[in-house]
């Protein structure tokens, strides 16, 4: 199960970089992360909302995502985002009603997972899983996202 998962992660990743290497060469991380998304939403079946927040150094406002309107700025001082900022480090929530501060722009999710986004050392980014069932997401969701995210500045 998980080799077949972390297969799937490998050939987004994979299809991901030539895209980025061949004809669409030269792209901005907006454009890098609105392709990231596109593909990782529509090839995960269990992903129901899928996309980036820019860290500002105060707050965490939206980037390119895919799935139900997302809160545009999260609220300060709580949430999952929040932890991985403030941990530099994957964060996978078995259960969100358990987790203390969530914030819950879909009230129907149930399980998610956010990675860390870096350009040059610094976080600058994360990248956030939601899903409606719990306990969706392994840490071979959180490698592969690592990696995956590693492209938007790559
Ligand atoms: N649940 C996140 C907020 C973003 S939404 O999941 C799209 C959090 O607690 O930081």
């Amino acid at each position: 199960m998980a080799d077949a998962l972390a297969g799937r992660y490998e050939r987004i990743q994979r299809q991901l970089t030539e895209l980025f290497a061949g004809y669409a060469r030269g792209l901005d991380a907006t454009a890098r992360m609105a392709s990231i998304v596109a593909l990782l939403h529509h090839k995960m079946p269990h992903f129901s909302w899928t996309g980036f927040y820019r860290w500002t150094g105060e707050d965490l406002v939206v980037g390119p995502y895919q799935g139900p309107l997302a809160c545009a700025v999260l609220a300060r001082g709580r949430g999952v985002c929040l932890r991985c900022v403030e941990s530099g480090r994957a964060v996978v929530v078995d259960d969100v009603h358990a987790f203390e501060g969530h914030i819950a722009c879909d009230a129907r999710s149930r399980s998610e997972v956010v990675v860390p986004v870096r350009h040059e050392g610094r976080l600058v980014a994360v990248l956030d899983v939601d899903a409606t069932r719990p306990a969706a997401f392994t840490s071979t969701d959180a490698e592969g996202l690592e990696a995956i995210a590693a492209l938007v500045h790559g």
